[in-house]
């Protein structure tokens, strides 16, 4: 459905302030394309991940593209869970604000069913779930005390049963997913919207050169959707929509099947 905004002429949406967003995860796949998506719509952004040449063509092309500067980058990885609280008041300093945050950092190690390796779980763990209770406390602690802001975190349909062929990466996504509901409880109360995302299969650097990968999306085509459902202030949704409803088939899978799928 159309919003009253979209009907405004250029020069009144050009004066409208403009919104402060922090990207955690933004150098590539969906969280790139949020950038980008986030800046059209005249967002300030602030872009967060390690790889730094990745972060600056992007901040470049966003800029150049608006004419302006709309988008800043930082170097960061999430596992240095103690530069975060510094991290985010200087960055909301930088943008005089912060309206909305998105947790989109996550990693994804291709694993045999024969593999058992904990070097590789704690890594996924960490980035996926540690890292984000990291940001999500800090940035929940400020809106909290707000009482106004928007959070974003991408979760995964993976989230929702533990599957033979990504033990810890799907144990990531359900703590998250489950924490985002915490939160939502805790902060609705106080006017902060928190937005759970579970995309399905987007073709992103993470899927590259893996097969079946059934109803595949662009990130362009997540993030269009992840901006509408901020728009309108959603709770959860699935990326593409279909999987709301592979998912409810899914979870019902009875155990005695489910465990025998080697997927
Ligand atoms: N693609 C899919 O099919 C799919 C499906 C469901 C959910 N998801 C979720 O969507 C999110 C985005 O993934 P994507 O598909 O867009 O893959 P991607 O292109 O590989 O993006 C992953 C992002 O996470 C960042 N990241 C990884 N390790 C980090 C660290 N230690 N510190 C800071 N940032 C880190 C990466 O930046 P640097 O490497 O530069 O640090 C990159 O920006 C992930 O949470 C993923 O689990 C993806």
């Amino acid at each position: 459905m159309a919003q009253p905004e979209d009907n405004l002429p250029d020069p009144v949406k050009s004066i409208r302030p403009s919104k402060r967003a922090i990207i955690v995860g933004a150098s590539s796949g969906i969280g790139a394309a949020l950038a980008r998506r986030l800046a059209e719509e005249g967002y300030r952004v602030a872009l967060l991940a390690r790889r730094a040449d990745l972060l600056s063509a992007l901040c470049e092309e966003i800029n150049a593209r608006a004419g302006e500067i709309r988008a800043i980058s930082y170097v960061h990885d999430v596992t240095d869970y103690d530069s975060v609280p510094g991290l985010l008041q200087e960055i909301t300093a930088a943008l005089g604000g912060l309206d909305l945050f998105i947790y989109n950092s996550g990693i994804l190690f291709p694993s045999g069913m024969k593999h058992f390796e904990f070097e590789k779980d704690r890594r996924i763990t960490e980035v996926n779930y540690l890292g984000a209770l990291a940001w999500l406390n800090s940035v929940a602690a400020m809106f909290h005390r707000l009482k106004a802001g928007q959070i974003v975190g991408i979760s995964s349909v993976a989230g929702e049963r533990g599957r033979a062929g990504t033990p810890a990466y799907n144990a990531s996504k359900a703590a998250l997913t489950c924490y985002l509901e915490a939160l939502r409880s805790r902060l609705t109360r106080r006017g902060v919207h928190v937005l759970t995302v579970k995309p399905g299969y987007v073709l992103t650097d993470m899927t590259q050169g893996r097969k079946n990968l059934y109803f595949a999306i662009t990130a362009e085509r997540a993030a269009a959707d992840i901006y509408k459902a901020i728009r309108r202030h959603k709770q959860v949704i699935y990326t593409a929509s279909i999987w709301w409803l592979v998912m409810l088939v899914v979870r019902n899978i009875s155990s005695i099947i489910f465990r025998r799928l080697s997927f």
